[in-house]
């Protein structure tokens, strides 16, 4: 689909962004593995966490998806059945590395596949730790999906990953919960902690001190009734286009604003942003709230270190924020190349179409600032991050401007352009 974005001179209103994609996996996988029916509002309705369901129901587990109201009855730590058929994870790098910790540890085995994009991403940084605790899993070139993962029993492991990844972190924990003993993961750099929050809330026993998580096996989850916050990394797309056009005004409420997320609100007021949170109160252990946000970027950005790993799923757009303010310097990221497309590419080719100049490295790249967009085709590349943040750049090119393969952004937010539309004047 090709979707045409007119420029924009504000942008202002209210709005609430679909549920947080991070959380509602999380949530989802473990209500399969806690006793009784788990409810849960406000589940994320993009295609990346109906993916999940999908496996989930298939993996004998009775799923009621009314899309972002979801009912999961749960058949306890030992209730999931062997598939008849292969898991499809779709486009989902989040579902298929998590999912395996849980399928690692079953007795029997099963074969997880994805779209073309999935095929292309990594998963030896899930298969090292989990073949450590005993799973066989065999996988294309010994790195890629599609992957047969012959569960065993599995045994507890001291893990420290070289990669900052919540998504490993997780797979490694959700083994760590079919385990006799203490599961440790030791990060090199703190990664959003909404599976320890989440396992908590449902009644593991999980520690953390620093960046060391230590989990207790065997844990007896039970089912809760749950309210997902808004996708505080779906935010950023709004957040960023409000503050390329300084007279907008925007509300974003019920937001997610857990700690280990908010770097991105961080990032901004350090840019000059004036964003005002409200409202904050804490639902299942994670804290929401409402942000405001005005004013304009009066210096460059800097992104380098343990802040890229904090804004990883940020930086397309604010890459385009960057170009047409002050400027923006990414260093530590060669994780952009390996997510749903090389985003270091993608974004240098949408920013070649728009004549826009960018310094490519292996591991980041430098924009410099002030630059102005030419209405262009860009394209998703497939990517819904790299789709919406080019409709963001559209909103200040010189013309209407075309984003084609569009439906890209559906895999974690539907409603985007929807949205955008509402707001924009
Ligand atoms: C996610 C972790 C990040 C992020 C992804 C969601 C998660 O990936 O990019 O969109 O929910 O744990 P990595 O763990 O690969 O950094």
């Amino acid at each position: 689909m090709i979707e045409i974005i007119q420029p924009a001179q504000n942008l202002s209103g209210a709005i609430r962004l679909p549920g947080d994609k991070s959380i509602s996996h999380r949530w989802a996988m473990i209500s399969a593995l806690a006793e009784g029916k788990t409810t849960i509002h406000g589940y994320a309705t993009g295609e990346d966490c109906h993916s999940t369901l999908g496996i989930l129901t298939r993996l004998g587990i009775e799923v009621d998806d009314q899309g972002s109201e979801v009912t999961i009855s749960g058949k306890g730590l030992d209730g999931l059945s062997a598939p008849s058929e292969a898991l499809d994870a779709g486009n989902s790098g989040s579902t298929i590395r998590m999912i395996s910790g849980i399928l690692a540890a079953q007795p029997f085995t099963s074969h997880i596949h994805g779209d073309e994009s999935l095929s292309k991403r990594p998963m030896q940084r899930v298969m090292t730790p989990l073949a450590e605790m005993g799973a066989t899993i065999l996988a294309t070139n010994w790195k890629y999906p599609p992957l047969e993962i012959r569960g065993n029993k599995l045994k507890a492991i001291d893990y420290a990953t070289p990669v900052a990844s919540a998504q490993v972190k997780t797979c490694v924990l959700f083994a760590g919960l079919f385990c006799e003993g203490e599961t440790i993961v030791r990060e090199p750099v703190r990664t959003r902690d909404h599976t320890e929050l989440a396992l908590r809330m449902f009644g593991a026993d999980i520690r953390s001190a620093g960046n060391v998580i230590t989990l207790k096996g065997r844990p007896q989850l039970i089912a809760k009734e749950l309210n997902v916050p808004g996708d505080l990394s779906s935010s950023a797309f709004f957040l960023s286009a409000a503050l390329m056009m300084p007279d907008s005004n925007l509300v974003i409420g019920g937001v997610g604003l857990n700690p280990t997320r908010t770097a991105l609100l961080d990032y901004l007021a350090g840019l000059g942003a004036e964003i005002k949170i409200l409202k904050v109160g804490e639902q299942h252990g994670e804290l929401v709230g409402e942000i405001m946000v005005r004013g304009k970027v009066k210096t460059p950005g800097f992104i380098a270190g343990a802040m890229t790993a904090s804004l990883i799923d940020e930086i397309p757009t604010l890459a385009v924020l960057g170009a047409a303010t002050e400027g923006l310097d990414v260093r530590d990221a060669s994780e952009l190349r390996v997510k749903e497309t090389d985003r270091i590419a993608t974004v240098a080719e949408n920013f070649k179409r728009a004549g826009i100049q960018i310094e490519v490295r292996e591991d980041g790249f430098t924009v410099p600032g002030h630059q102005k967009f030419k209405a262009s085709q860009f394209d998703s590349f497939g990517d819904h991050r790299i789709a919406m943040a080019f409709a963001v750049a559209s909103l200040v090119a010189d013309g209407p401007s075309e984003i084609h393969r569009s439906e890209a952004a559906s895999v974690s937010f539907p409603e985007f352009y929807a949205t955008l539309r509402r707001i924009t004047e």
